[in-house]
């Protein structure tokens, strides 16, 4: 599969089947994660990696559409708002922009490895960093469910390319 043919394969799955996710592949979607650029490479983040059906409880509070239940682990990806690299020009703080790497390199990994996962965004980040009992300048980013998926995906629906790439 070339990279052309992973990114259109990863796609959002929102309904896993129960098959565990073997320790490997976990390992190595976390290690691909490791390995993405940040600003300064300062690498402000932290994966937590949730498996325990109480501590999925609580997170699933924190996240209102329950086909988020059905998935066997969650990496919660949050960023360290403390570490992050701040442009001196306007103080443009690029945590997000370092977590959004590192949270594709997961989604993509995924993907190669087989799996289905999700980008979550809108859920309660209180809830979610009670449930992890997150410090202060610690800030959930995304839950991203991971699982075995069996469901049939319509292709994706993308804007054209002239719409979006302008040769000047
Ligand atoms: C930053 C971001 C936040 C997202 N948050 C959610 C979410 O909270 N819930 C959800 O079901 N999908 C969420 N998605 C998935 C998008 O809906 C999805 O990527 C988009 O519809 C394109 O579909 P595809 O991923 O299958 O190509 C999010 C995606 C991104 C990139």
């Amino acid at each position: 599969m070339n990279f052309l043919e992973l990114t259109k394969k990863r796609r959002s799955i929102r309904q896993f089947i129960s098959k565990e996710v073997e320790k490997e592949k976990l390992n190595y979607i976390l290690e691909c994660a490791r390995f993405a650029p940040s600003a300064v490479n300062i690498q402000p983040w932290l994966f937590f990696v949730v498996q325990s059906d109480t501590k999925k409880r609580e997170l699933q509070k924190a996240y209102p559409n329950r086909w988020i239940d059905s998935a066997p682990i969650y990496i919660v990806a949050c960023a360290d708002f403390e570490q992050s690299w701040k442009r001196s020009y306007d103080n443009k703080d690029h945590a997000d922009i370092d977590l959004s790497i590192a949270i594709e390199h997961i989604c993509l990994a995924a993907t190669e490895q087989g799996l289905g996962a999700c980008w979550v965004c809108n859920f309660d980040p209180s809830i979610c960093s009670q449930a992890l009992e997150l410090q202060n300048s610690i800030y959930p980013v995304a839950i991203i469910p991971i699982g075995y998926y069996n469901t049939e995906l319509k292709p994706s629906n993308r804007k054209a390319i002239e719409k979006v790439v302008k040769f000047i």
